[in-house]
């Protein structure tokens, strides 16, 4: 009896049946079994979806408690705990980090600004990551690229990685920011980026700077290397030795060009939380950089750089035909650029 109730007992297959076809109860129980692995497996599936979903519960939990002390609700917004793919913030994981950009024009000191930003042990400022042309090809790259720099996956010798409190790059307008404007905007606003806008009052000093340094990109004055800032008084006024003579035709339309292209930036970023920053007053007004670090929301430090600025002495000593530039400007909305407006 105990035989007969076992299906697959050898008396039963074998001796009970021994003149049925034996490959076709090989078949018989190998559907079986691969029947009760199938069925195995599913279980074992279902439970082990069960247990990482489980996991996801708690690394949310984990993200959840993350919370900044003292970020009032309306800056909530701005307060990120990004989790690197590259490496772990490990002690630094719930230390907030707040995203930036510095928005600016060439030669504008963005540069300089940004080596005293990045002496800051919680700034990192990624340098002129835009340059390349490649990732602001479309708003696609440009957001991939600024998903990687926010996400602090961007490697740089700006970074300091997992205790960085502010993150961010350079940014010139004329490198894709104008052209993909709304899309940004809209990036900046949804993933709470403040902008930093960096501009210089005397555009005409900006004109020389630009003219001197596409000078220099031939003519490499410093033993043959072209530079762009230097770290040296000495170097400073070889690069200032060169005085270019400004086209007085195209001198109106290309400072009109450009004061225009700043004007617009400002009204195509109004709506995010920004800063506006004049080069001449950073220079003359340390406030101006404890403004930053508080619109940042870093301890405040005293910020350095090393860098030398190259033309210092007065306008009229760095124009070769200074008399039909000041007789092109005079008059004109522009003609407050023909004065001092600071000292060194
Ligand atoms: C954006 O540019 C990249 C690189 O040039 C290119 O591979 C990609 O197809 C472009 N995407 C769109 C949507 O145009
Ligand atoms: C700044 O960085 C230091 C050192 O990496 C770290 O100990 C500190 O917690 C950071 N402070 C802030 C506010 O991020
Ligand atoms: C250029 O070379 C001279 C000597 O040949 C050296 O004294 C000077 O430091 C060099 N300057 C730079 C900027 O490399
Ligand atoms: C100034 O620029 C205009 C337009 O490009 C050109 O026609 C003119 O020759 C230039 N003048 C000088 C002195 O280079
Ligand atoms: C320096 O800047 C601060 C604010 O950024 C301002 O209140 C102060 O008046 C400025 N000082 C001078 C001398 O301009
Ligand atoms: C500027 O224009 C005023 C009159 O409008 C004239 O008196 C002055 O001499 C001019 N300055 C220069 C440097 O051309």
């Amino acid at each position: 009896m105990a035989d007969g109730l076992c299906l697959f007992s050898k008396d039963s297959l074998i001796i009970k049946n021994p003149k049925k076809n034996p490959l076709v109860l090989r078949m018989v129980v190998l559907m079986f079994v691969m029947a009760c692995g199938v069925y195995i497996c599913s279980v074992c599936l279902r439970q082990y979806s069960a247990r990482s979903s489980e996991h996801l519960l708690e690394v949310q939990v984990v993200e959840r408690s993350c919370e900044a002390p003292n970020v009032e609700p309306s800056e909530k917004h701005y307060v990120h705990f990004p989790k690197p793919k590259t490496f772990s913030r490990s002690e630094c994981a719930c230390i907030p980090v707040r995203y930036f950009a510095i928005l600016s024009t060439q030669r504008s000191g963005s540069g300089w600004f940004e080596t005293l930003l990045n002496s800051h042990i919680n700034i990192s400022s990624n340098g002129e990551i835009f340059s390349v042309k490649v990732r602001r090809s479309n708003i696609s790259t440009i957001v991939e690229t600024l998903d990687k720099i926010y996400n602090l996956d961007w490697f740089t010798s700006a970074s300091k990685n997992e205790c960085t409190a502010a993150i961010g790059l350079k940014w010139m307008l004329n490198q894709g920011l104008m052209q993909n404007h709304e899309e940004i905007v809209k990036y900046f606003n949804t993933k709470g980026v403040s902008a930093i806008f960096l501009f210089r009052r005397n555009l005409l000093r900006r004109m020389i700077s630009i003219l001197a340094n596409s000078y220099d990109w031939n003519a490499k004055l410093l033993n043959g290397t072209h530079k762009s800032h230097v770290h040296s008084t000495h170097e400073a006024e070889i690069l200032a030795r060169y005085k270019p003579t400004l086209n007085t035709t195209l001198l109106i339309p290309n400072l009109r060009q450009v004061d225009d292209m700043v004007t617009k930036s400002l009204e195509y970023f109004k709506s995010t939380r920004h800063i506006i920053l004049y080069y001449e007053d950073v220079v003359k007004n340390a406030t101006k950089l404890m403004d930053v670090q508080d619109f940042l929301k870093v301890p405040r430090r005293d910020l350095n750089s090393r860098q030398v600025k190259i033309h210092r002495g007065s306008l009229s000593s760095q124009v070769e035909n200074w008399g039909d530039v000041e007789k092109t400007l005079n008059g004109t909305c522009y003609e407050s650029y023909l004065n001092e407006d600071y000292k060194m």
